[in-house]
């Protein structure tokens, strides 16, 4: 995970314009908003899948890179004022705190069209189509169909209750679609999955997606300021339905438990390649930040 990680990083750090680079603030106020903190969880799951069709680091590297720029950007305007209104995240001042709203509201434009552009710069499956399909796939991932229709819905929801599908609808597009999407590319670098497998994985990848926000909304109501690197107890304090407030912290907890074993489930038609995937499951349902 750490070598992954690690390589995740690095891609980042390559592909990101250099922060001496006109204009110099909005460049490095990208950087910031990126290098240097976060999980990396979307690009770990890129390259957990793209482990199981033997596809080359490099390329897996930049799939999950462009996966990695998106939520980097989504976080950065989930965090302005008329959103969520945060002042702290990956234990640093959030960007529009550290720079401005106008500079933050830009890093996230730029850091979306860095997305496509390092998804599009080289050659990243041997079939260019599947290439195409790629673009498509992220654009749909985050787009009104995806993250950012999630993120209307979430607005929409503050102050209301929402039943469970509601809940599930919503939490499934806000941050369900890019786990779904990194998954997806990492294999899409490799060779073509049969039916089974490509299905599988694709259970698999809504599984642990909707698994991801369920355990974040129980570390939102649990966890500390301190290990999150982010202001805890905010959903409560916003007044937004979460997997708590619906279910109960008990019956969330085990819902997430669950979600898991589906996604265990779905890993079957893919064997023992897929070991690196079952281990992240588990990772994104018992981690404590
Ligand atoms: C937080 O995502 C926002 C959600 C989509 C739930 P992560 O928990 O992956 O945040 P980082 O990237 O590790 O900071
Ligand atoms: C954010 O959900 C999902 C995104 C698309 C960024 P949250 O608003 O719960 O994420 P955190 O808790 O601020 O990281
Ligand atoms: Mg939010
Ligand atoms: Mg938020
Ligand atoms: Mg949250």
């Amino acid at each position: 995970m750490r070598t992954h990680q690690a390589l995740a990083e690095r891609t980042l750090e390559r592909v990101l314009p250099a922060a001496e680079l006109a204009p110099a603030r909005l460049h490095q106020a990208m950087r910031y908003a990126v290098i240097g903190g976060g999980k990396r969880v979307r690009p770990l799951l890129a390259f957990a899948a793209g482990a199981l069709v033997g596809a080359p680091l490099e390329r897996v590297a930049m799939a999950g890179a462009a996966v990695e720029l998106i939520h980097a950007y989504s976080l950065v305007h989930d965090d302005m004022p008329c959103m969520d209104d945060d002042t702290l995240r990956r234990g640093k001042p959030t960007v529009h705190v550290e720079y401005d709203e106008a500079t933050a509201l830009l890093v996230g434009d730029a850091l979306q069209s860095l997305a496509f552009h390092v998804l599009a710069e080289q050659p990243l499956a041997d079939d260019p189509a599947v290439q195409v399909e790629m673009l498509r796939l992220l654009a749909h991932a985050a787009g009104s169909r995806g993250m950012a229709g999630g993120q209307a819905i979430d607005l929409a929801a503050v102050g209301r209750t929402l039943d469970l599908g509601e809940l599930e609808f919503m939490h499934i597009h806000k941050t369900g679609a890019l786990i779904r999407c990194a998954t997806l590319l990492g294999a899409l670098c490799g060779r073509a999955l049969t039916e089974a497998e490509r299905s599988g994985l694709d259970r698999f990848a809504r599984s642990i997606g909707l698994a991801f926000q369920v355990v974040d909304d129980l570390l939102d109501a649990e966890a500390s300021t301190a290990t999150l690197g982010k202001t805890a107890g905010k959903d409560a304090q916003a007044n937004k339905p979460t997997y708590v407030t619906v279910l109960g912290a008990r019956a969330a907890k085990e819902w997430a438990r669950e979600l898991r074993a589906q996604a265990d489930a779905a890993l079957v038609p893919l064997g023992p390649a897929a070991v690196r995937l079952g281990q992240l499951a588990d990772f994104i349902v018992k981690r404590e930040f």
